[in-house]
């Protein structure tokens, strides 16, 4: 799950490269380094820790290269130590690479090349490829001994290599992981992801598996990896701005972020909807009204946050266009075996568009004869190439690893693909249709007066922010809310979270509830409501302090609980978007409170591209 990244040009490529890392930092931060050609020599500088270590390591003197490579890594293979952090070399120290991904059958490879006389230095899979390289670099033809290189490992990798016998060159190729290339005046970036591209250019080419790519000055070509055929370079037009991935002035990009959803999920659904046409206007989605009225069953496959926003999409869907839905996390749907027939639909959703397993998932739903459906924050990403039709979500980059705006706009992503279907399908009348769009215009504002009330959510991690224990509960469509609370909560405050269904708690969890227990309760008032009710009563009667996320403020709630969040009221299927926001702002506050490292979370990454 590192960051790579790669410059050539005429401007100075130390500092673009560590802008670059900087922006690739949230993929991987266990150490950093880089790799660079400066006056015939190559230079090679890494450490363990985060970037800012690296960049103290670089004041030591002003450098200035035209070439390099970097890396941010996040281990698979080997502690996070300085000799196994990126770049790797060859015995000479004259060959850099640096790897994202996993070379499974390095442990052979390395033996074979150890008994050939190659010096091993690190205990990770990268190094072989710079050794196996080297093997192959005999008569300086960089790009050729990459291919015969890799056509020797196994495994998912996207790399960039530069040698001392080709300063003019990057060669960069990939299989499994994400790369993409930059392309400026007469200057290149590689990298894993699009926001460490945007200080140079918005022109992207997205490489696909099996290709590789030499990166020169004056021209990219690509070609496929084992026939060594060139194919035509798509050049694609990054519609995000450089400082929309930039702080800002925020503490964090996780509250920046949550500040930004009313805009977010207003981008969504704008230009889309056309009311007086009756329809939904999408980019990249051209299925046919016969298509649509064929799918007789949906697959939804994602991982994590995104997973749930599925739960959600499946009753939206199950309710507009009353087409059963399956939600599979994808890294199980991959090793099961789905029934899938023409009329399946498989409805992959990420904000990367990375996930390895998610695109395991859809790969393996393809090979089945489902069609794919991508629901993707990320333009041009590896499962929107792959797939039949694209929503993008379009709430611009994310770059905190816990995932808020991208997940409020998946859902209103799933709502609008909801209704579309139900429309297609003839089961929702254009007077429902048209009242269930008017309500989503006004969910922006909703989400603004929930945002102003930001202090009051701040009290309530104050109070709470020492205890150990939270269960978050919800019923119906907002049960996976409670599911995102709790993991929102342990992957930046690292505290013991869980989400239940409320119905649930008497089976087994409400063992565990004493006065230590914070208990979040989401209580919309929709038809579950005197069963939630009833939940928070069993959880108080054993003590525990509970908060009410409700959308009234109502004196039955008042009286059975501690404390009431209110959020306004909306239609049930939007309501897990305003439901969701104070569980974002309460696990962030929490966070803070504690000190932890809420962008970068220990043992997490932002894109899990690997398996
Ligand atoms: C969310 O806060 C997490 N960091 C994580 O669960 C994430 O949603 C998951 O890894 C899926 O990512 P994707 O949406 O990019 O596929
Ligand atoms: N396997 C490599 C390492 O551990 C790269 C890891 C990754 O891409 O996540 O260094």
């Amino acid at each position: 799950m590192c960051g790579i990244v790669g410059y050539i040009g005429s401007n100075n490529a130390v500092p673009i490269l560590i802008e670059g890392l900087r922006r690739l930092e949230y993929r991987g931060y266990d150490s950093a380094g880089i790799a660079f050609y400066e006056d015939g020599n190559m230079v090679l500088k890494k450490t363990v820790g985060k970037l800012s270590n690296l960049e103290s390591i670089l004041r030591e003197r002003e450098y200035e290269s035209h070439l390099g490579i970097g890396h941010t890594r996040w281990a698979t293979h080997g502690r996070p130590t300085e000799v196994n952090s990126h770049p790797h070399c060859d015995c000479y120290g004259k060959l850099m690479v640096v790897h994202n991904g996993i070379i499974e059958n390095y442990s052979l490879l390395k033996k074979v090349l150890i008994s050939e006389g190659h010096i091993f230095r690190s205990q990770t899979d990268t190094e072989v490829i710079a050794h196996l390289i080297e093997r192959y670099l005999n008569n300086g033809n960089l790009s050729e001994a990459v291919r015969r290189a890799l056509c020797e490992v196994e495994g998912t990798y996207a790399i960039a290599v530069i040698s001392s016998s080709n300063p003019d060159t990057i060669v960069a190729a990939r299989k499994g992981s994400p790369l993409i290339i930059g392309r400026g005046d007469k200057e290149y970036i590689v990298a894993s992801d699009v926001p460490a591209i945007l200080n140079i250019t918005k022109d992207a080419i997205f490489v696909n598996d099996n290709e590789l790519v030499v990166i020169r000055e004056d021209g990219t070509q690509i070609t496929d990896l084992k026939s060594g055929g060139s194919r035509e370079e798509k050049i694609y037009q990054i519609p995000w701005d450089p400082e929309l991935a930039e702080k800002g002035g925020y503490a964090h990009f996780m509250l920046k972020e949550i500040l930004e959803q009313p805009q977010a999920v207003r981008n969504t659904f704008s230009g889309r909807i056309n009311l007086n046409k009756d329809k939904i206007h999408w980019e990249d989605l051209d299925f046919t009204v016969e298509e649509l009225r064929k799918i007789s069953r949906i697959y939804i496959v994602s991982c994590g946050t995104s997973w749930h926003a599925s739960l959600v999409g499946k009753s939206m869907i199950e309710a507009f266009a009353k087409v059963p839905v399956e939600v599979d996390l994808a890294s199980e749907f991959r090793y099961r075996m789905p029934l899938i027939d023409d009329n399946t639909l498989t409805i992959g959703i990420t904000q990367s568009g990375e996930t390895a397993d998610t695109l395991g998932a859809i790969r393996k739903a393809k090979e089945e004869g489902s069609k794919i459906l991508i629901i993707c924050n990320v333009v041009g990403s590896t499962a929107t190439r792959e797939a039949d039709g694209v929503i993008y979500t379009h709430a611009g980059p994310e770059i905190g690893v816990a995932s808020t705006k991208a997940f409020t706009s998946q859902l209103v992503a799933l709502y609008l693909f909801a209704g579309y279907l139900g429309r297609a399908k003839e089961l929702i009348s254009y007077s429902a249709f048209s009242r269930i769009m008017t309500e989503l215009a006004s969910i922006p504002k909703k989400i603004e007066s929930i945002l102003e009330k930001e202090e009051e959510i701040k009290r309530l991690a104050d109070l709470f922010w020492e205890k150990r224990d939270y269960f978050f509960l919800g019923r119906g469509i907002v049960y996976p809310i409670a599911l995102e609370g709790a993991l929102k909560l342990k992957e930046i405050s690292y505290l013991h979270a869980e989400g239940y269904a409320g119905g649930e708690m008497k089976h087994g969890p409400i063992a565990l509830v004493d006065k230590d227990m914070v208990v979040v309760a989401l209580v919309p008032h929709n038809s579950v409501y005197e069963k939630m009710l009833g939940n928070i009563e069993e959880v108080k009667a054993r003590d525990a302090n509970v908060i009410a996320i409700a959308d009234e403020e109502c004196e039955e709630i008042i009286e059975k609980v501690d404390h009431v969040f209110c959020v306004p009221k909306t239609s049930d299927f939007l309501s897990p978007i305003l439901f969701a926001i104070p569980l974002q702002l309460f696990a962030y506050h929490i966070a803070r409170n504690r000190g932890c490292d809420i962008d970068q979370p220990r043992n997490l990454a932002k894109s899990v591209t690997v398996e």
